[in-house]
């Protein structure tokens, strides 16, 4: 019984986390980092000083648990966080996907 409820779960949580990478679109990723980011992170995510961490061909899913980290408090850095604060769950999705695609 408990074996089932958490095969269940898991299998919820996985269909769910498919559909947010599903819906993530790599163009308004690519408007949104251009607006911001690539100030840092630079052109296609090879970014522009040693400080500031290439972003370029990194997993989807890793991007987006930092920015989330980054916006609510998870992950402490005083210049990403201000950068993170803006971006909606839907951002992240769409800035993931852009990025994840791109060669490191
Ligand atoms: C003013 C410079 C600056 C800007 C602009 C900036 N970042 Fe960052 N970013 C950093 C720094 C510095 C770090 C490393 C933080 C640390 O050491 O924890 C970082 C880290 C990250 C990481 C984690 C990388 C890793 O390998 O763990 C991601 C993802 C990221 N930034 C995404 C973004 C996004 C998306 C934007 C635009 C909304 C953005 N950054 C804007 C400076 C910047």
């Amino acid at each position: 019984m408990t074996k089932a409820i958490v095969i269940a779960s898991i299998t919820i949580t996985a269909a769910f986390a498919a559909t947010a990478a599903r819906a993530a679109d790599p163009a308004a990723g690519k408007a949104k980092y251009e607006a911001t980011c690539v100030a840092c992170h630079g052109a296609n995510g090879i970014s522009v000083a040693p400080i500031y961490p290439n972003v370029a061909g990194q997993k989807y899913e890793y991007l987006v648990s930092q920015m989330q980290g980054f916006r609510d408090g998870t992950r402490q850095n005083p210049i990403m966080a201000p950068m993170a604060q803006g971006l909606s769950d839907i951002d992240i999705a769409h800035i993931a996907a852009y990025l994840s695609a791109l060669k490191q």
